[in-house]
């Protein structure tokens, strides 16, 4: 064993040697460099958030709209710019989204191709099967799940409890049911074997900083054993495939995302998706709305319990439309207006995608000063649009009011993307945020726990992902 983990270190500093004396191509020689050295430091050090990058880095995303950085085996141009990115977003042929396979062989092998991945006409027949499936979303199985998760909250009893958790396994729950009909049972159970097998995959590899920044995957043994849990992961989503084709074909219907996208299959307009595309587009609807909801609704609940007075308007928004009722009606979460720019907000504050999928070039691309060549990889960086400030007066505070009767399309707001690859799920999640925070708002009153490292502001450990954040749900008196 001991051989084996010299042969890694060996490997791993021989890259690492590489990647600190990669040939910046001719084109990129102006573009400022995050060098990698910044990028190790960020991924061990205790502030290494997307917030810091930024203000590190300001100066030249204000000056240039660019900055590149070397990471697996590629350089990548970070784009901040507010009218680049719109014209990106609006000519996806031109922008073409990276090949899996060119980024990252653990991403390749569990999502393979899909409809956030995929390109031209492959994507435009994996939207037509998707789309009808996102018209009428379940959103009795957010209420139902909601409901198990303030029993939790019940057993805990007015003490601190940690929300980034909490969340992910709200969202966990919610998405396996309304995607697929599948409980994973995490909020009463997160110690069981199908959650272990999910975390496996997606906590150990896909959303591992270590992962992402090392270059761990060109290590054989190591690769090998992380392509198994993937492999286990996808077992278990065959399994839910193949029992889905039998309870449609004996006539029962759930309403889940995965049998109306089996139904939309059965439309001659549309293309027959094979068994093996639908588990790579499942797979892709837990990477895309799993933890990018976990940790909205997180920042979204620590943002409530430090202003207080923005959490006292929302509850009263909610307790004036609601009434008695603890679950909201489809016309009742509609009329939520002020919860709604509370949400957006937050997503401006910290866009919980904060690296969109990485683009191609295709032709070169002129920003600011410089010229980027074709064939270079491209990042859209949409915290540094949201806190330019430039386009955002005192873009560091939360204002919920700048939502206020505007429309989405006139402002530099890119928390859903944008264009014809805008997030497909962005009603989906939208109403998963709406229903939780209801229910939480009309029963709780929410703080932050005694001597929270968080009391002078949010604290970003890697990309979006904050330290633990501890709050108190006290019981209000009704
Ligand atoms: C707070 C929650 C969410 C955020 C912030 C978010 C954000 C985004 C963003 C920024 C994109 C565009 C990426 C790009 O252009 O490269 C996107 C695309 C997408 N999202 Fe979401 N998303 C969320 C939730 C969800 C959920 C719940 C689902 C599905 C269950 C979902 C499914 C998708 C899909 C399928 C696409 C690709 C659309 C296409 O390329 O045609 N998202 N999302």
């Amino acid at each position: 064993m001991s051989f084996w983990i010299f042969v890694a270190v060996a490997i791993i500093l021989y890259i690492v040697y590489k990647s600190l004396n990669a040939r910046t191509p001719d084109g990129l020689k102006d573009v400022h460099t995050i060098s990698s050295f910044h990028l190790f430091k960020s991924a061990i050090k205790k502030r290494g958030g997307t917030d810091q990058m930024y203000l590190d880095f300001q100066e030249y995303f204000e000056r240039d709209g660019v900055v590149k950085f070397f990471i697996k085996g590629k350089w990548i141009c970070l784009i901040s710019d507010p009218i680049i990115v719109k014209n990106m977003l609006l000519r996806p042929d031109t922008f073409p989204k990276l090949d899996l396979k060119e980024y990252s062989p653990i991403y390749s092998r569990h999502l393979g191709v899909n409809v956030v991945h995929s390109n031209g006409d492959i994507w435009k027949r994996y939207r037509r099967v998707c789309n009808p499936a996102f018209k009428t979303i379940p959103v009795h199985f957010f209420v139902e799940t909601g409901l198990k998760l303030m029993n939790v909250l019940e057993r805990i009893d007015n003490k601190p409890i940690e929300v980034m958790d909490l969340m992910q396994r709200f969202t966990l729950d919610a998405l396996g049911k309304t995607a697929f009909g599948f409980d994973f049972n995490n909020l009463e159970d997160p110690n069981n074997p199908y959650v272990t097998t999910y975390n496996d995959v997606y906590q150990g590899l896909i959303h591992n900083t270590f992962v992402n920044i090392f270059p761990l995957e060109r290590i054989p043994f190591w690769l090998n054993r992380a392509f198994k849990k993937i492999d286990k992961l996808h077992n278990l989503f065959d399994e839910i495939i193949k029992n889905k084709h039998k309870f449609i074909a004996a006539g029962k219907s759930n309403g889940d995302l995965l049998e109306l996208m089996i139904k939309a299959c059965e439309d001659q307009n549309n293309a027959n998706l094979t068994d093996v595309e639908l588990r790579h587009n499942l797979s892709i609807f837990m990477f895309a709305g799993h933890e990018t909801t976990a940790d909205a609704l997180s920042t979204l609940l620590y943002l409530l319990a430090v202003h207080k007075d923005i959490q006292q308007k929302a509850r009263e928004e909610v307790i004036g439309i609601l009434g008695d009722s603890s679950t909201p009606s489809a016309e009742q979460l509609k009329s939520l207006k002020y919860i709604n720019m509370l949400i957006y907000e937050n997503l401006r504050m910290y866009p919980s995608v904060p690296i969109f999928s990485l683009r191609k070039l295709s032709e070169d691309l002129k920003c600011k000063n410089n010229i980027i060549p074709a064939g270079t990889v491209i990042g859209i960086y949409p915290y540094g649009i949201h806190h330019s400030p430039t386009l955002w007066e005192n873009p560091g505070k939360f204002i919920p009011e700048r939502f206020e009767n505007k429309n989405l399309e006139n402002l530099e707001f890119y928390g859903f993307g944008g264009g014809s690859r805008m997030c497909l799920g962005n009603n989906f999640s939208l109403l998963e945020q709406r229903i939780l925070v209801c229910l939480l708002l009309r029963k709780y009153e929410l703080s932050l726990a005694p001597n929270s490292i968080h009391k002078d502001g949010l604290k970003i450990k890697r990309m979006t992902e904050p330290f633990p954040i501890e709050l108190v749900f006290k019981r209000r008196n009704e």
